[in-house]
């Protein structure tokens, strides 16, 4: 077998040949679907006349073609596996092709395939070349008018994207619906669905006054478990028009759930598809990070229509255009919606966990990268998660009116066009008069920058000079890095009046809270006038994707954690003063010492425990201690049992110290009113249960009635969860096993329900786990073939449960790589993903990295998708 071949930004050229109206017939079989394709075609006028025409297309028997209605002679067209080539073509011609596909042999889940016996599809990225023979590129767009057929009595549902325009009935008891959508879109929003479904409806008013009819399809168990997904449409859609001035402009928007999905959702013209995780929510099934978690996915999908559909990416490596720029969309929409402040937290310390630690590993890339093998894989933090970082940066550097109207610009310049990053760029750049040619670095240069920060205060002079220095480490195909344009927002905050003092840079006043610009690999600045010895807050809200470090004293933290006007590094502080102690601890544990903690840790959290919150969901997450996978991330070399053992420590230190204010803390958020999803709720509901978590730390009576209490009340699945985690992850298997058995006999006829029960368990810290985890794998509510439960199971073992999975004798590595071959034939987006931990092999010790190595050259000897190989060569490169 020939290896894989990587692809190049700089090849790029126009199309030879663009489609401008695709008409789909589908007659719907599991094991031989017919697909009848036209495809209106004239040359590209920026290509020269006489070129093959060139269509991808895989899997597909090709039963017919013609090209203006003259069937095609053997020797005018060559088929290869990847695709189909037609020598000699007009300049405008009609194609007509019909080949044949089998959905229900389709276990990868892209293109058309069955799932609980519904048809749907996943296009994006190259999807559709599974469906029918198409130039599979973002830059062909065309109308689609789509004929669906199926079996009336099974399929009583048939969607597409558009609207419907014509339905009857056909010989054999079958029927059709003809689909048109008037917007011309690339292949990859195209999308089916047929089943047995049912719909909840619903009605949007625009701005300008039209109707748009909601709806979202389910099947009929889950008709009640809609609301959640259909309020936050409304929301996103007010928000949108509210926020970007953009209005939707069809007159029907649907959404689909489906079990089977190997990602969140699908942004599809019209006809979103969606993981049913990412949809379906119910008090007594979903918690309240389910619940915002959909939100924030309705809302990013249906952003999409601007931002990806109506003005589109030109190739695949601006992928970041369209997802960048919407997950930072959805991100301000939630912030708008819940705590601000929170959702900022959540996204930063996530974002800091695990697209630092991608940003760092053998397949770190560029927000834009310029080659790949596999596009698949390039569905990625850096290009989700940097790239919406960059967007903010861009917004704060112009000011959000500026931002506005560039953004204003940009879908009026570029609307029904497949555009590239500059594009994007430039419109910002053209409205605010900035020039942002250094600032494009971010989206060429792979890798987290580093900033060493030094300060000093001179009482003399009254002057703060504070010293910045930035470098970016190499990452794979990038030895050198340049320097970036860096925006850090900062204060500086007095440490006798515990306030922001006024900031004078170069003689101009800049306020109490400012950005200063690192342009260079290193710069000084130097305030003026400042009337005390401040402490620097720097970085606030975390205004770049960086690292930046600061000789903190412990004092320093404790004062900033209770004086910083920026409420994220006030949390900040406490994580930075919680991992100078847990450094203390690792070494302590590493050397075998007894460990003691660090009472300013202790006094801090007093202080937190005794304040009067504004923001009660601010101060559950200033509670929270950093996880194991940030405090790795902090480490040169991850010792996982340290690192576990030390964060333990701190927590029963802690709870020790705090009992009785944990004890109150919890007993004043408990409450009896009817759950709702609602940011105040919320934030009650998650300090009772961080509070519960240190109560349980102690494993004492009392702390054990409380999690039982909570378990068996039944209010709402995040009480529910939390106390039966901290049940099922404590040392009491002789309470755990009974509520764990009672809550999986309880909702086995609930998968997404079932996956919570995978995961609670998979994740608990005792060393039988592994074991668990191959018993369940035989569970009847497992499966393979469905990338949520993979997840739940194996992904929440590989990823969360470190100390297990990194067992000193192998077997967490050998049954994630016996996992990952197995998926490399099914499901190979699934098992590409699944790969990460291992690709982590440099950062853990010598016995470690031999185990891991060991594992990806075994996966390495299979004959692999081109995903696979990809991911398992960077790894062992
Ligand atoms: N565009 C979709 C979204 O951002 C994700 C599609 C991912 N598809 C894939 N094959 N990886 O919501
Ligand atoms: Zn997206």
């Amino acid at each position: 077998m020939s290896e894989p071949q990587p692809i190049h930004l700089s090849d790029y050229r126009p199309p030879a040949y663009r489609v401008t109206r695709t008409e789909l017939t589908f007659a719907l079989d599991p094991a031989a679907t017919r697909v009848k394709a036209r495809l209106h075609l004239e040359r590209h006028p920026e290509r020269e006349p006489g070129l093959p025409l060139e269509l991808d297309g895989e899997q597909l028997a090709l039963k017919a073609i013609a090209i203006d209605g003259q069937p095609l002679g053997a020797d005018e067209y060559t088929l290869t596996d990847s695709g189909l080539t037609v020598h000699r073509v007009p300049e405008t011609f009609l194609l007509d092709t019909e080949v044949e596909i089998a959905p229900k042999e389709n276990t990868a889940l892209e293109g058309l395939y069955q799932s609980n016996g519904m048809y749907c599809t996943q296009c994006e990225a190259e999807g559709f070349r599974r469906i029918t023979f198409y130039p599979d590129r973002p830059d062909v767009m065309a109308t689609f008018s789509t004929t669906l057929i199926g079996d009336a009595a099974s399929l009583p549902v048939l969607l597409s994207n558009g609207n419907p325009v014509e339905r009857g009935e056909l010989p054999g008891d079958r029927h059709f619906v003809t689909w048109e959508d008037p917007h011309p879109k690339p292949c990859y929003l195209f999308a089916l669905v047929a089943g047995d479904l049912q719909k909840v409806e619903d009605r949007f008013t625009t701005m300008s006054g039209r109707e748009v009819a909601l709806q979202i399809w389910v099947e009929e168990e889950n008709l009640g478990k809609t609301d959640h997904a259909m309020a936050s449409l409304k929301r996103a859609m007010a928000w949108d028009e509210r926020t970007y001035g953009r209005e939707y402009d069809l007159d029907l928007f649907m959404i689909v759930a489906v079990n089977d999905f190997n990602m969140g959702a699908m942004e599809n013209k019209g006809l979103n598809i969606f993981n049913s995780a990412a949809v379906l929510t119910h008090p007594h099934t979903a918690t309240d990070a389910a619940f915002q978690r959909v939100e924030g996915i309705v809302a990013h999908e249906y952003f999409h229509n601007w931002s990806g559909n109506r003005v589109t990416c030109r190739d695949w490596f601006q992928l970041s255009l369209k997802e960048g720029f919407t997950v930072f969309r959805d991100q301000c929409f939630s912030a708008d919606t819940n705590s601000a402040p929170v959702k900022r937290i959540e996204d930063v310390s996530f974002f800091r966990t695990a697209q630092f630690a991608e940003d760092a590993g053998p397949t770190a890339h560029p927000v834009r990268p310029d080659h790949y093998i596999e596009i698949g894989n390039f569905y990625t933090l850096t290009i989700y998660e940097k790239g919406a970082e960059i967007v903010r940066m861009l917004c704060n550097l112009v000011g959000w009116e500026t931002f506005r109207r560039g953004s204003d610009l940009y879908f009026e310049r570029f609307d029904g066009r497949a555009v590239t990053i500059e594009d994007f760029v430039g419109c910002m750049s053209e409205v605010s008069g900035q020039d942002l040619s250094r600032f494009m670095l971010w989206y060429s240069q792979a890798g987290t920058p580093e900033i060493d920060a030094h300060g000093e205060y001179d009482y003399a002079s009254c002057e703060y000079r504070l010293v910045l220095r930035q470098r970016t480490p190499a990452t794979p195909g990038q030895a050198e890095k340049q320097a970036l344009h860096i925006p850090i927002r900062l204060g500086l905050v007095g440490t006798k009046s515990g306030r922001d003092l006024s900031l004078t840079l170069g003689g101009e006043a800049l306020g109490s809270d400012a950005v200063i610009h690192l342009r260079e690999t290193e710069q000084e600045f130097v305030f003026t006038d400042v009337s005390e010895a401040p402490v620097p807050s720097l970085l606030r809200g975390f205004s770049a994707p960086v690292k930046l470090r600061f000789p903190y004293g412990r004092e320093d933290l404790a004062f900033l954690l209770q004086h910083d006007a920026d409420g994220f590094n006030r949390w900040d502080a406490g994580q930075r003063l919680a991992l100078l102690a847990l450094d203390d601890l690792i070494a302590a544990h590493r050397n075998g010492v007894e460990k003691v903690m660090d009472p300013r840790v202790v006094e801090a959290f007093r202080g937190l425990l005794a304040s009067d919150p504004e923001d009660k969901a601010v101060l559950a997450e200033m509670l929270t201690l950093p996880s194991e996978a940030y405090i790795a991330e902090q480490q040169p070399l991850v010792d996982v049992d340290a690192i576990h053992a030390a964060r333990d420590f701190v927590e029963q230190s802690l709870a020790v110290a705090l009992r009785d204010d944990f004890l109150r803390l919890y007993e004043a958020n408990r409450s009896d009113v009817p759950y709702a999803p609602e940011p105040e709720q919320i934030a009650a509901r998650s300090l009772k249960n961080v509070a519960l978590s240190y109560l349980m730390a102690l494993e004492d009576e009392q702390a054990i009635e409380l999690s039982r209490e909570q378990f068996a009340a039944d209010h709402n699945m995040t009480d529910v969860r939390h106390a039966l985690t901290l049940l099922v992850h404590s040392s009491r298997d002789d309470i755990a096993d009974p509520a764990l058995k009672a809550f999986g006999e309880k909702w086995a006829h609930d998968p997404l329900v079932m996956d919570q029960w995978f995961s609670i368990q998979v994740t608990r810290p005792q060393p039988d786990v592994l074991e668990r985890v191959k018993f369940l794998m035989g569970h009847p509510a497992f499966s393979l073939k469905n990338p949520n439960k993979v997840r739940a199971l194996i992904g929440a073992f590989a990823g969360q449960n470190r100390v297990n999975f990194h067992r000193l004798d192998g077997e967490g590595y050998r049954l994630l790589a016996d996992v990952v071959i197995e998926l490399n034939r099914l499901n190979p987006e699934i098992a590409a993903r699944l790969i990460t931990p291992l690709t982590r092999w440099q950062r853990f010790d010598e016995t470690r990295q031999a185990l891991m190595k060991g594992e990806l050259e075994r996966i390495r000897a299979e004959e692999l998708s081109p995903n696979v190989y990809e991911v398992v060569e960077k790894a062992l490169a």
